[in-house]
């Protein structure tokens, strides 16, 4: 079999090129990493688990008329994408305050926010994706006041159809991170939602227990990550409830 060009290998994720132009295959590793890579670890079905959940936020915005740069899924670990033009930034969206916002401003972590607030953060591992403003964004060049308007639309699209998912679940969407990529129609540009959703890039709290079921499991050393990703992915229905842990092969009569 002829082996596929590798386009770009992240931490998480290794990019192919796709099998039309404009496309591409997103591979969802096992790698899982924290402060800026400083905390590395491989959790055995965590990039199955990241695969079918990224799959099932993004159709669900597809559905509702957000567009994103998901196609279809193609496998266990790989999904077909539309190949993007990534806007280097980091798209925070919070409802509560946890993370960094804690720690910078002082707030207490799980203090309800009055208002989503929405921060960018400037996409460069060397200086650990330091935050950035809108100023900054404008006069580095990195978008115009149009796309910073259409990110922080998209986001607080992102916000409340995954806030509805999750509070249907009995969990929390604290915050999340997304990335966002233009799609060029002649001379002129879309911006779609692109890279992943999913446990990864997002705080998600019980909502009865506070039990966090995100990357904080890892970061924090919480428990097993693959139990927490599985709980999520059970309680939104993309794993039947009965099923074991998703890298175990069963019996199928
Ligand atoms: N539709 C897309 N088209 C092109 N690039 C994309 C698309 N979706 C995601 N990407 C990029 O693919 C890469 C996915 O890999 P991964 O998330 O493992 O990277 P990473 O280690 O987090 O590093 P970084 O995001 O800083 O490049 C990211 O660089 C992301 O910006
Ligand atoms: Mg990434």
């Amino acid at each position: 079999m002829a082996r596929r060009k590798k386009v770009y290998e992240g931490k998480a994720k290794i990019l192919y090129e796709g099998p039309e132009p404009g496309t591409l295959v997103q591979y969802f590793k096992d790698d899982a990493t924290a402060f800026n890579a400083e905390k590395k670890d491989v959790i055995e079905g965590k990039g199955v688990l990241n695969n079918r959940l990224s799959e099932f936020f993004m159709n669900g915005l597809n559905a509702v008329g957000v567009p994103t740069h998901f196609i279809k899924r193609l496998n266990m670990r790989e999904q077909l994408i539309r190949s993007v033009e990534i806007i280097p930034l980091e798209v925070v969206v919070r409802n509560v305050a946890a993370g960094s916002l804690s720690k910078r401003l002082g707030i207490e972590e799980g203090q309800p926010l009055p208002r989503p607030i929405i921060e960018f953060y400037f996409k460069d591992d060397k200086l650990g994706d330091p935050m950035v403003s809108e100023e900054h964004i404008i006069a580095f060049g990195w978008a115009n006041q149009q796309d910073i308007d259409d990110m922080v639309a998209l986001a607080l699209r992102v916000n409340d159809f995954l806030s509805g998912c999750m509070l249907a679940v009995g969990i929390r969407l604290v915050d999340f991170k997304i990335e966002i990529g233009r799609i060029w129609e002649n001379d002129f540009h879309r911006l779609i939602v692109a890279d992943e959703i999913s446990p990864d890039s997002c705080r998600l709290w019980d909502i009865e227990t506070g039990k966090k079921l995100d990357k904080d499991v890892f970061r924090q050393d919480l428990g097993s990550l693959s139990d927490a990703y599985t709980e999520v992915a059970r309680r939104l229905g993309v794993l039947p409830h009965n099923s074991g842990p998703v890298t175990r092969p069963h019996l199928v009569n």
